[in-house]
């Protein structure tokens, strides 16, 4: 075997109260995925942001072809051929996509041209399967398409070292495909590559190695031929029972709404204009009843943010009407949805949901004066907003973070757990989760899926909008598909066949029922 491109010894740091990486050895070679599995808060970005130069390791050695190196900021990182494709892409909506890619390349515009450029960022993209236009203004592209942007970025940076964490995380089902075929590109390329993913299927299908971490350890490392999706499971976990995430049928007569009992939910002729990253909705009509579940399936950007944002009272509905428990609820303010039993948990917590600079337990208070007031409102019982939310963290099976540490430096999965936590603990009637489980490991996922199907069974409404399919079809009682803002299907999962749904997600069948 050839030697290492990517050497990592003993890299170790600290945190308040957290070793959050503890003596971690990792080898990279050229012409392979090396891929890097665990829990939530395992240690993995912290151990990629080490190696990028976002944070110092406190000890351990970092080598390139054998070589020891110091990597004390991103710039160093770069300017040895190690590159990093963000969670969070760092792009210039105004500009093309040739102007971006300029911006981060410094020494390029002054040798070459507009038109070089364009012709180097259209060979390369061609090389690796990338397709963009070099013209296209970067507001107008996906996820997927502003991720292959960062790609080219990083290609052209002449980078040789490629670190992914979580890229699959914001792509919808379609584009997942498409960014593992790039990964098999780069490798065959000679290009080394760490890729993060929660995914085993996704680590399965391109990773020559993988690299488990379990609290800041490496506590394994296999290769492609050594791994299976248990063995992996066990490692990252100490078991492997992930637990039970399908639902069980509803005890009878459960079933079917009380005749006469009015929805939870009860949304007709809803429309929402479209901003400018979405559709909108069109026409909308969907009820969901007390001790249903109803899913939402479709691919992100098809009306799931504003079908949520429309029920929470976060936009207005340009047309149609809303109704909670039977009141016409169409003009309430999100104080009043909120207060009448309506949680959401967002797929962007930390964007959506928590304010970073401050602790779990202020994120909790902050969600919930009233409950937490003391005299008179004055004061803040800060004992029992503790205390119920280490409860709400064990009930969901969740191992209790550190509640005081501000929630922006909490693991990604970590801040949706302390989300969903916050927002489930509180006897919800009416719960409205998108995407709740994204960025979650197998166990919290599994966990999360119990907890929804425990707040149906307790008799409250959910919905569930997710671009799972599996997900949904194991835990819905009733489907609907949205597709451009509209529903363009309704039935309940055992009536679907999953293409039928999947042509559906994606617009390629003709409208077929409504619900
Ligand atoms: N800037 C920071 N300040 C304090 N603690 C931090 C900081 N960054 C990370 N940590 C802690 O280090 C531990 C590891 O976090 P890290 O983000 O590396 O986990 P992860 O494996 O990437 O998890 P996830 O799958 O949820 O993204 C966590 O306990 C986290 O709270
Ligand atoms: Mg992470």
């Amino acid at each position: 075997m050839t030697s290492p491109t990517l050497t990592l010894r003993g890299i170790t740091r600290s945190f308040p109260g957290v070793v959050a990486n503890d003596h971690v050895d990792l080898d990279v070679h050229a012409g392979e995925v090396h891929a890097v599995v665990g829990e939530n808060g395992a240690g993995k970005s912290t151990l990629v942001k080490i190696l990028y130069g976002f944070y110092r390791a406190d000890a351990g050695e970092i080598r390139l072809d054998g070589a020891p190196v110091t990597i004390g900021a991103p710039e160093d990182a770069r300017a040895l051929g190690i590159g990093m494709v963000f969670q969070d892409l760092v792009q210039v909506p105004a500009l093309t996509v040739a102007e971006n890619i300029a911006l981060f390349l410094p020494d390029l515009p002054a040798v070459l041209g507009r038109a070089a450029l364009a012709r180097r960022i259209a060979t390369t993209s061609e090389q690796y399967g990338l397709a963009i236009d070099p013209r296209a203004p970067v507001w107008r592209l996906s996820v997927g398409e502003r991720q292959k942007v960062e790609i080219v970025k990083l290609l052209l940076a002449r980078a040789r070292v490629l670190v992914f964490d979580e890229p699959t995380r914001s792509l919808a089902p379609h584009e997942v495909a498409g960014l593992l075929d790039v990964l098999a590109t780069l490798k065959r390329d000679g290009r080394a590559v760490v890729f993060i993913a929660h995914k085993l299927s996704e680590v399965l299908a391109v990773a020559d190695r993988i690299t488990v971490m379990r609290r800041g350890r490496v506590v394994g490392s296999l290769s492609r031929a050594e791994a299976t999706e248990s063995a992996l499971v066990a490692l990252m976990f100490d078991d492997t029972t992930t637990g039970e995430r399908t639902r069980r049928p509803p005890p009878p007569g459960s079933e079917a709404p009380l005749p006469g009992a009015a929805p939870a939910l009860e949304l007709r002729g809803v429309s929402v204009r479209a901003e400018a990253h979405g559709c909108g909705l069109a026409d909308v009509d969907l009820t969901v009843a007390p001790g249903e579940l109803v899913g939402v399936a479709g691919v992100s950007g098809n009306g799931q943010r504003e079908l949520g944002d429309v029920i929470l009272g976060l936009v207005a509905a340009a047309a149609g009407r809303k109704w909670l428990w039977g009141d016409d609820a169409t003009r309430w303010s999100v104080a009043r949805v909120r207060a009448s039993g309506v949680v959401f948990v967002p797929d962007d917590a930390l964007g959506l949901a928590a304010v970073p600079q401050l602790s779990a337990v202020e994120n909790a208070v902050l969600g919930d004066r009233r409950r937490y007031a003391r005299a008179g409102g004055l004061a803040v019982d800060w004992a029992a907003a503790r205390a119920d939310l280490t409860r709400a963290f064990a009930r969901l099976g969740f191992p209790v973070p550190s509640l005081d540490a501000p929630v922006g430096t909490l693991s990604g999965g970590t801040v949706q757990r302390a989300v969903l936590a916050r927002e489930l603990t509180h006897g919800p009637r009416l719960i409205v989760a998108l995407d709740p489980a994204r960025g979650l490991d197998a166990r919290s996922t599994a966990a999360t899926c119990r907890a929804l199907l425990a707040a149906r069974e307790a008799g409250a409404a959910v919905l569930l909008i997710s671009e799972d399919l599996d997900e949904l079809c194991a835990l819905a009682d009733r489907l609907v598909v949205l597709f451009g803002g509209r529903i363009v299907g309704a039935g309940r999962p055992a009536d679907f066949a999953v293409e039928t749904i999947g042509h559906l997600m994606t617009g390629s069948l003709p409208v077929a029922a409504r619900g």
